[in-house]
């Protein structure tokens, strides 16, 4: 199952309930925050025409829907596809559908709690605690590789391999490995794009061909030859006799490797952009753990990587009046809720020094990111490290975000620091 979608349509909408933004019109995607200001501003629960599905962008019904148990991300443990009217699975994504199979984002419990657990260990903060060093060292040598040069896209350069190699090393992939891993990730999230046409799907399948095939590889040799990694220790790991089944590795390890960095990516390229943009120095924001910690939460709030999870209603709800159907979507607008003034003074303020800076990037509920503590260190010790070897880096150019409206992460970020 790739993007969760709303497949029967819903007819019985208020007028005054209905709101439009284009996910790919660049006026939106590049600012969602104007569209965000006006929901607050009238109707923070609205019927997304493009979508075809209720969304929700204010905090408190973002952050108790993605806790509420009567919605899921699965929907198939409760319901035929004929009985929510899903299409049939399509041929040509099975490669990709075989990955998402046993993904930890798609399960739900009692399958979600058994290999959640499984893998939770290794993303403790006690555990990735141990990794500051090896960041810190990935980001010193990112920026010697910008030697004599005036310029650079810190995207590229900076943002995009540190996650990367950390969590192929986590997992047990040679750092070399990243630059291929970061192609086939990009080609398969696209799956999730707004619109998707039917190229996008064979690419993205082909990308996840690909990357099942290298995986199946490593997993063997593996089997043979246990190392102290997390491939090792998922092939391993034994819960009363419960081990995980070659299909079931290979997909919670594809999901680790993609999520793994790519909204902290993004982060990275955001966060520096509102920091840069704020006018506040830099060094100030970083000088202590307690203040990189704050200044981190605050890129997380302000500008968020990912803006929009899905939920399908497992029975008939009615939501506050709103009244959903078995297997009917909803939208939970991450981004807008950490914009929301009922909930934070200030909103569209950058200020890494607020104390009210809880923030829903990394979801809620059974979901809740499992890297987040891994995602916060990587982006403190990484800005924290650029910022104190490059003083003076400012903006080059005019960012521009990607046409990935809910992966909301800029394509490139020139920056020049002489
Ligand atoms: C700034 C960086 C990150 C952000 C903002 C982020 C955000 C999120 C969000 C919002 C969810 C929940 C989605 C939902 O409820 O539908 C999630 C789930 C997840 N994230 Fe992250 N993430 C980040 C980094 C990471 C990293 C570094 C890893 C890898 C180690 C990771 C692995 C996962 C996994 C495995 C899940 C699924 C958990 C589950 O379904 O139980 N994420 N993330």
């Amino acid at each position: 199952m790739a993007a969760i979608v709303q497949v029967k349509p819903i007819t019985d909408v208020p007028d005054t309930s209905r709101a439009s933004a284009a996910p790919r019109d660049p006026t939106f995607f590049q600012n969602p925050y104007t569209f965000y200001a006006e929901r607050h501003a009238s109707r923070p629960a609205f019927f997304w025409e493009e979508y075809g599905h209720w969304c929700f962008a204010d905090f408190k019904s973002v952050s108790a829907l993605l806790r509420d148990k009567r919605f899921g991300r699965d929907i198939l443990h409760v319901a035929s596809r004929e009985e929510i009217g899903l299409p049939p699975p399509k041929l040509h994504t099975a490669d990709f559908d075989l990955t998402e199979k046993y993904s930890l984002l798609n399960l739900e419990p009692p399958a979600h709690t058994r290999l959640r657990t499984l893998v939770n260990r290794a993303f403790v903060s006690r555990q990735v605690e141990q990794l500051r060093p090896r960041i810190r060292q990935l980001a010193h040598e990112m920026i010697d590789a910008f030697e004599g040069q005036d310029s650079i896209d810190l995207i590229k350069a900076f943002a995009a391999p540190i996650p990367a190699i950390i969590i192929a090393e986590m997992i047990g992939l040679p750092a070399e490995m990243a630059p291929q891993l970061l192609n086939w990730s990009n080609r398969m999230v696209t799956m999730y794009m707004y619109g998707v046409t039917r190229e996008t799907e064979l690419d993205a399948n082909q990308a996840a061909a690909d990357f099942t095939a290298y995986l199946r590889s490593v997993i063997a040799e593996r089997r043979k030859a246990p190392q102290e990694d997390l491939l090792s220790h998922m092939l391993t790991s034994d819960r009363d006799g419960d081990v995980l089944s070659d299909d079931e590795v290979m997909s919670t390890a594809i999901l680790l490797l993609n999520a793994g960095h790519e909204a902290t990516v993004h982060t990275t390229g955001n966060g520096v952009k509102s920091i840069l943009e704020s006018g506040l120095d830099p060094h100030a924001l970083f000088a202590t753990p307690e203040q990189a910690e704050a200044t981190v939460e605050e890129c997380l709030r302000f500008d968020a990587p990912l803006h929009l999870f899905t939920r399908y209603a497992l029975a008939d709800i009615d939501l506050n009046g709103i009244n959903l159907r078995k297997g009917d979507v909803i939208g939970l607008m991450l981004g807008a809720a950490n914009r929301d003034p009922a909930r934070f003074a200030n909103a569209d303020s950058f200020d890494p020094f607020r104390e009210d800076g809880a923030n829903v990037s990394f979801g809620a509920g059974i979901h809740f990111c499992i890297g987040a503590p891994l995602a916060r260190i990587e982006l403190q010790e990484a800005m924290g490290v650029l910022f104190e070897r490059l003083p003076k880096v400012r903006i080059a150019e005019p960012p521009r975000y990607g046409d990935v409206y809910h992966f909301h992460g800029l394509e490139k970020l020139t920056v020049s620091w002489k």
